[in-house]
């Protein structure tokens, strides 16, 4: 509705003062989105690094990055793009805001001839099999037209099978409109500073509760988050570097576990929380929802499982856990944390649930029953 009253009244750009600091650098990016978590750090990359960048979107997510040349409009709207790209050209384009195949499409179109290189953030759920196996950029993705219809406006609560599906023809959407460079980026989770979906963060605020934490599965486990700002330099160097082709972007296998990220969650938040770590089959036999209502816990063998070699392999490097965590929670206490997004109500163990959880836990194996 917005974006129609936009287009009506003429397209809107709103431009923020640059920061001295900020020299004028030598690429000019478009970033469809821009103003949340993916799209917000890699513009914040892309600026410090010296680059010009607009941003597109309707104005209803977060705040413009300062810095940006902001263009207000609707993606699905039909004029609002058009307008967009009257009489003006960029070097390259990063799409973060695109979840359906025919809406990416006829931006990819668009902007065909006016960028020389497309980034599609899309996401390891293109994999059918994952996360029950191990997969790699050739495993099978799902089966979607490219000009597949529909709208993004609640997309929050769809299921993982029609995310990953229209993410999967919106890749094809991609490849197949866009005259020029195109990369396609898979992400598994990404974590760090302005993450909105509630996982990092929820194990920060509940963890700073301490008393005892309910930790699922094994300290051991291994985990493949990838932070927001290795991500975000990942895709300017395939732009700088004209890498094309198809990348999952996660943290490599053994980079870091569950234990590790919990004990720097309890050390930057000075907790003296005791964790009680709890089989997978415990929380499986008490129905605990996998992935969300304990975050990032989940059972099948794929799940920290995929394969990022080929991302390695032409420059994506991974800080540690612990950097992330830390300054997550830096962010987390500066910025009281993220604007509203649906998803972040699926996330996270009612405190009573938890404590359950735990009392069953104990008389099962007899923890701390007095004779
Ligand atoms: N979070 C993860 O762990 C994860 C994992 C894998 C992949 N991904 C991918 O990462 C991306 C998520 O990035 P993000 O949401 O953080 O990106 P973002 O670019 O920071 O935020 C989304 C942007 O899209 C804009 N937008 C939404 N609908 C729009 C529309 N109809 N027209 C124009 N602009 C619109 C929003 O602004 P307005 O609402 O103001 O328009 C906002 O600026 C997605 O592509 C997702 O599939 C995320």
């Amino acid at each position: 509705m917005i974006g129609r009253l936009l287009a009506a009244e003429g397209m809107v750009i709103l431009s923020t003062p640059l920061p001295a600091c900020m020299m004028i650098g030598d690429m000019r990016i478009l970033v469809l989105g821009g103003t949340r978590f993916v799209g917000r750090v890699f513009v914040e990359e892309a600026l410090a690094q010296g680059h010009q960048v607009t941003t597109f979107n309707r104005g209803q997510t977060g705040h413009d990055v300062p810095g940006v040349e902001a263009v207000r409009g609707d993606r699905e709207n039909r004029s609002d793009l058009p307008s967009l790209v009257q009489g003006r050209e960029w070097d390259w384009v990063v799409d973060t805001s695109g979840y359906v195949p025919q809406i990416v499409g006829n931006a990819a179109r668009l902007l065909s001839g006016r960028a020389s290189a497309y980034v599609f953030l899309s996401t390891i759920s293109v994999y059918p099999g994952w996360p029950a196996e191990q997969v790699n950029e050739d495993s099978d993705v799902y089966d979607c037209p490219p000009d597949a219809p529909g709208t993004a406006e609640d997309e929050a609560n769809w299921s993982a099978a029609q995310y990953g599906a229209y993410k999967a023809g919106c890749e094809r959407a991609v490849q197949e409109a866009f005259e020029g460079t195109v990369t396609v980026l898979r992400p598994g989770v990404i974590l760090g500073p302005q993450e909105n979906v509630g996982r990092l963060t929820w194990w920060l605020r509940r963890i700073a509760q301490g008393g005892r934490v309910l930790a699922p599965s094994q300290p051991t486990k291994s985990i493949q988050p990838v932070d927001i700002r290795d991500l975000s330099a990942f895709t300017l160097r395939c732009l700088q570097h004209r890498t094309t082709g198809v990348f999952n972007v996660t943290a490599p296998q053994g980079h870091a576990t569950f234990g590790s990220m919990l004990d720097a969650c309890r050390k930057v938040t000075g907790s003296q929380a005791e964790f009680t770590w709890v089989d997978d089959s415990f929380l499986v036999e008490h129905d605990v929802r996998q992935w969300t209502e304990i975050p990032l816990w989940r059972t099948p063998e794929g799940t920290w499982a995929v394969d990022s070699t080929k991302a390695t392999a032409v420059g994506l490097t991974c800080r540690a856990i612990a950097d992330t965590v830390r300054d997550t929670h830096t962010w987390l206490k500066e910025s009281g944390g993220p604007s509203a997004y649906d998803r972040q109500s699926h996330h996270g163990l009612l405190r009573e649930r938890e404590d359950e959880l735990l009392k069953i836990w104990d008389r099962r194996y007899s923890r701390d029953i007095v004779p």
